[in-house]
């Protein structure tokens, strides 16, 4: 005998959630239970399926708040199968299986991880992808637009207050097939139901198509880049697509025509930035730490020498079991030359601080070990590092790890991502993730915390900071598992 829970198919959580409660006090097993996405269309029952019991109001044993954070995304997601898999999820983790999604390897994690982080990019794009157009509004009212997007998941919930912080001085509505939001000057309104295209069309899409070509660099251009930024399945619905295939043919031919009409004159410190860098010796490194350190010290394998104060090496313990792999120092960490000691290494402390995680346990240190910036007025302006100064600084990074052996290494961030992996990919795409490395170690990837320095929206820095705090728990419980099978 199996039970039916029907869940209108929608990003709504509260109707899962109530099931699943009501299911679990019953003491239902996920193999008993048939989870029915209603999607407005016929619904399929079983003739002797039964309706799931009414919830009484006993207790159900609580489980992580990281699982209904991730529960509550893994909603959005239009692939009728969530239900079930979080329903087995959280039958798992109330019987014994508590720490559950730290098993990173588990089928059933893996699974909602790549539904979280569909979810997500489909949230993402649509905050870039929606296109307004102005439509008439009556005498004297506020100026109204009108937006339709089609998006892959029931996101709209989750991206309107996005777009009510963003466009708060303008009548508003995005009406998609899986669901609308509205905003007029004071309430924001979201709805389920599929809305139908409008029709409207008005100058800002010759704006948007003039904007577009204006910014459209040919010399830059990477098909395939630029096709994973802006899927093809968007492009429909944006004014400035349709110029895309000509820009593509064209760029060759700029480019030549630019070439040819760009002076070719070195640029006046390129001969002094030449000779320190290919005048560098590569050292044979050193087998103990403080002279490793030392040897840092005199670095010359690339530019960034030049103008940085120092080497910043990296510090903690000798034998430390988590490795912790940022950018590269900033200003206040050239000046003192210690990692993470500036705003971003505040901030780091004070998440670490928070969920108990000790900065004094951890060997703390940068993928590149000269600050590089560029200089406006009085200020140092942070700049990225290239991957060429990340390849350079690499060697001393396979030092360090070479004579810590830490058995963690989290990488906070892109650039210590590549450094520590040789690729390159969004970070997106292996946040949150434990990979294998060389040497029976793991890596963890993460944002790195002047990510969420950045960050102007407040509720969106709010988000990201608890996101930022679920993964150093992951840490703290990658680094108990690795101390406790030694
Ligand atoms: N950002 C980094 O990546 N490292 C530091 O040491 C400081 C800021």
């Amino acid at each position: 005998m199996t039970y039916a829970a029907v869940i209108e198919s929608s990003g709504a959580f509260q109707p899962w959630r109530d099931a699943a409660r009501a299911l679990l006090q019953a003491g239902i097993a996920p193999e008993k239970v048939d989870w029915i996405a209603a999607d407005g269309l016929e619904t399929r029952l079983e003739f002797d399926a039964l309706p799931i019991p009414a919830g009484g109001g006993g207790p159900v044993t609580s489980v992580p708040p990281a699982f209904l954070d991730l529960a509550a995304t893994v909603i959005c997601h239009s692939d009728p199968g969530r239900f079930a898999l979080l329903y087995r999820m959280l039958w798992r983790q109330v019987n014994g299986e508590r720490a559950l999604l730290q098993l990173h390897a588990d089928q059933d994690v893996a699974a909602a991880r790549a539904l979280v982080k569909s979810v997500r990019r489909d949230a993402h794009k649509m905050t870039a992808f929606v296109r307004f157009r102005e439509v008439d509004a009556p005498e004297g009212a506020r100026r109204r637009f009108v937006a339709w997007f089609e998006p892959d998941h029931f996101i709209v919930a989750r991206t309107a207050p996005f777009f009510q912080r963003r466009f708060n001085d303008m009548d508003w509505l995005i009406a998609t097939p899986k669901g609308s939001a509205s905003w007029n000057g004071e309430k924001l309104t979201v709805t389920a139901e599929a809305a139908s295209r409008p029709e409207a069309e008005d100058e800002t899409d010759d704006l948007w198509r003039t904007y577009y070509s204006n910014i459209f660099n040919p010399a830059r251009l990477k098909v395939k880049a630029m096709q994973a930024e802006m899927p093809k399945k968007y492009w429909k619905n944006l004014p400035e697509a349709r110029l895309i295939p000509d820009l593509i043919a064209e760029a060759e031919s700029r480019v030549a025509e630019m070439a040819a009409r760009q002076a070719t004159m070195p640029l006046p410190f390129h001969d002094r930035l030449q000779s320190s860098f290919s005048a560098a010796p590569m050292p044979v490194p050193a087998d103990d730490w403080e002279a490793l350190r030392a040897q840092a010290a005199g670095c010359t394998l690339c530019p960034l020498h030049c103008h940085a104060t120092q080497t910043v090496f990296g510090e903690g313990p000798r034998d430390a079991d988590v490795m912790i792999v940022g950018e590269q120092p900033g200003d206040q960490e050239d000046l003192a030359g210690r990692p993470f000691v500036g705003p971003a290494g505040k901030l780091f402390d004070r998440a670490a601080g928070e969920i108990g995680l000790d900065r004094r346990r951890l060997y703390v240190t940068n993928a590149v070990k000269h600050f590089k910036y560029e200089p406006r007025g009085k200020r140092r302006i942070h700049q990225k590092p290239n991957i060429g100064e990340i390849e350079h600084c690499r060697w001393w990074l396979a030092k360090e790890i070479d004579l810590v052996q830490p058995k963690l290494i989290v990488a906070l961030g892109a650039t210590a991502y590549v450094a520590l992996t040789g690729e390159r990919r969004p970070l997106s795409e292996v946040r949150g993730q434990t990979l294998a490395m060389a040497g029976d170690r793991a890596l963890f990837v993460t944002v790195h915390p002047s990510y969420l320095l950045r960050i102007p929206d407040e509720r969106r820095k709010e988000m990201e900071w608890r996101n930022f705090l679920d993964d150093l728990r992951a840490v703290t419980r990658l680094m108990q598992a690795a101390t406790a099978v030694e």
